[in-house]
Formats: structure tokens, sequence, C-alpha cells
């Protein structure tokens, strides 16, 4: 599926070795099993699902001893699925499936190659492509001190990571606090947080109170990374911008906390840029 959007069923036999017969009960088994699609096109094919895709990563992290028992969902995002897991020491850690795009092969539409198309990859590849850039930015950022969840191991879309105990900023109820100087201390904890990913070369680029989670000790846990933006990226100055604006709403918002702070000079301290207009 690296030059093939939808692989001819000739090269997967002539590839295996196997009759043309024997190819065809092996996929038609795969395809019962909803591992794979079967697509007539000028040529007949076949792709992997995401169920598929998801067999394929789980066995590898499974085969690499890092997965022993896959468990409920216990959080859906936008664009993952995200699963209980252990390994064989019955430790507790979660997984993430990236899952970016819909595949869709009923539709007639016209055949193309997506990896030739290079704006147009196939959703696997995304899906893929996010899983890596989420697990490289948690694997520097945890080596840099930053407060994230450590990362396992990733494979194809699935990045495995540890757990943090704990609630979704959002879910937070104002009267859990008692006073404001405690609200003041967990924002500031955010944006100790978001200045030292900054420090490390990191800017979220998504960073809200869906993407913070309250561990135990109720400091703050900076997730879901895969949109990171560069320092030296040309957009890091609004990127950084909107996440600290966005973390200033919710707490607007939320606590009504008034916190007098220009987000352009922090902005601009922590990227040693000029003020622009
Ligand atoms: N390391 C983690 N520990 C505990 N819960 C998590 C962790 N990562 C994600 N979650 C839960 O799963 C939800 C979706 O995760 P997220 O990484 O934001 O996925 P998406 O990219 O789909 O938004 C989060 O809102 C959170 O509740
Ligand atoms: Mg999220």
């Amino acid at each position: 599926m690296a030059s093939y959007e939808i692989v001819p069923v000739e090269m997967i036999a002539s590839i295996l070795k196997y009759s043309e017969k024997r190819t065809e009960v092996e996929l038609r088994r795969l395809k019962r099993l909803k591992l794979i699609f079967i697509v007539q096109r000028h040529y007949l094919g076949v792709a992997l699902t995401f169920m598929g895709y998801d067999a394929l990563g789980s066995k590898a992290l499974v085969e690499k001893g890092i997965i022993d028992q896959v468990g409920p969902e216990i959080g859906a995002g936008k664009e993952s699925n995200i699963h209980l897991a252990i390994n064989n020491e019955g430790m507790q850690f979660l997984i993430k499936i990236h899952r970016l795009g819909k595949l869709d092969f009923r539709a007639t539409r016209k055949a193309r190659s997506f990896i030739a198309e290079k704006r147009h990859l196939s959703p696997l590849y995304e899906s893929r492509l996010s899983a890596q850039r989420e697990y490289e930015a948690l694997t520097n950022l945890y080596n840099a001190g930053i407060s994230v969840p450590k990362p396992i191991a990733q494979n194809r879309h699935i990045v495995a990571m540890e757990i943090i105990i704990g609630t979704d900023l959002y879910r937070v109820k104002k009267n859990e606090y008692e006073s404001q100087e405690q609200i003041l201390n967990l924002f500031e904890n955010i944006l100790q947080e978001i200045r030292k990913a900054t420090a490390t070369g990191f800017i979220h680029g998504d960073l809200s109170e869906y993407n913070i989670r309250l561990d135990e000790k109720d400091y703050p846990v900076l997730f879901d990374w895969p949109q990171y933006i560069e320092t030296s990226a040309t957009h890091a100055k609004e990127a950084l911008m909107r996440d600290i604006g966005n973390i200033l709403k919710f707490f607007f918002r939320k606590f009504n906390l008034a916190y007098k702070i220009e987000v352009m000079d922090i902005v601009n301290e922590l990227l040693n840029a000029p003020i622009e207009n």
C-alpha cells in the first residue's frame, strides 16, 4: 500500500506465490473479518480497512511485548479512539488509535493514487503520520521534563502512552476551588508548561481545556500533540497566541479569572522576536 491505493490481487498472489484460487479464498476470509475491502476497478484490487490497519498495528505492539490485552474504549476524541490496555506485567496504559479521514471505496470516484498526488494522502497514511508526530512530540517534551503523558511506544497509527488519572480541565467544577489563589495557581502552572514546551521548540497548536488534564495532584498535563508547531515555523507566533488566548478565555469564562497579562509580551518573550503590529 506504499505505492498503491488499491493493491492488485494479481500482485498479492505473485508476491505470496499463491495460486489464483488460494489467493481468492484467503482474501475472502480477510474480507469477512472486515480487515480489507475488495474493490473492482479496471483491475481487481484490495485495500486495508481501518480495522485491518488496527490489526497490523496492534499485532506489532503485541509482538514487541508492549501490549498484552486491550480493554474498553475510555475516550474518543474528534480524530481518535482511546482504549485501555495492559502489558504482561499487569501495568495499565492507554493506546490512542489515530483516525484521520474516512475510507470509502464504494463511491465510483475516479481511481487515483494518493501517494502520487502528495496533497491527498490516504487516510491510513495520514493517520500514521499523525501518530508518529504525536509520539515524537511526546518523547521530546517528556524527556525535557514537560508535563505530558509518558510515551511508551508507537506503531503505524497507534500510540501507547501513560494514563493520566484525573479530570479533563473542561469538566472541572468551579466549586472544587476554594480560592482565587488556587485558580490563579492552576493557570500559572499551565502557563509555565507552555513556556517550557516553547523553550524545547514545541508549540501545541490546539491547546484548550479539552487537551489538558489535571492529575491527582491537580497539576496540569498537556496532551494531544500531533498538530504541534515548531517554534521556528512562520506561523509560530499566531499559534502560540491562540493557545494562550484559549486558556485565558476558558479561565475567564469558567472562573471569572480576570488575569492581567499581555499575551503578546509573553509570546514575544518566548519566541524572542520583535513586537509586530
Ligand atoms: N494520557 C491520557 N490519560 C488519560 N486520558 C486521556 C489521555 N489522553 C487522552 N485522554 C482522554 O481521551 C480524550 C481524547 O484524547 P485526545 O488525545 O485529545 O484525542 P483527539 O486528538 O481525538 O482529540 C481526552 O479528552 C481525554 O479525556
Ligand atoms: Mg483532543
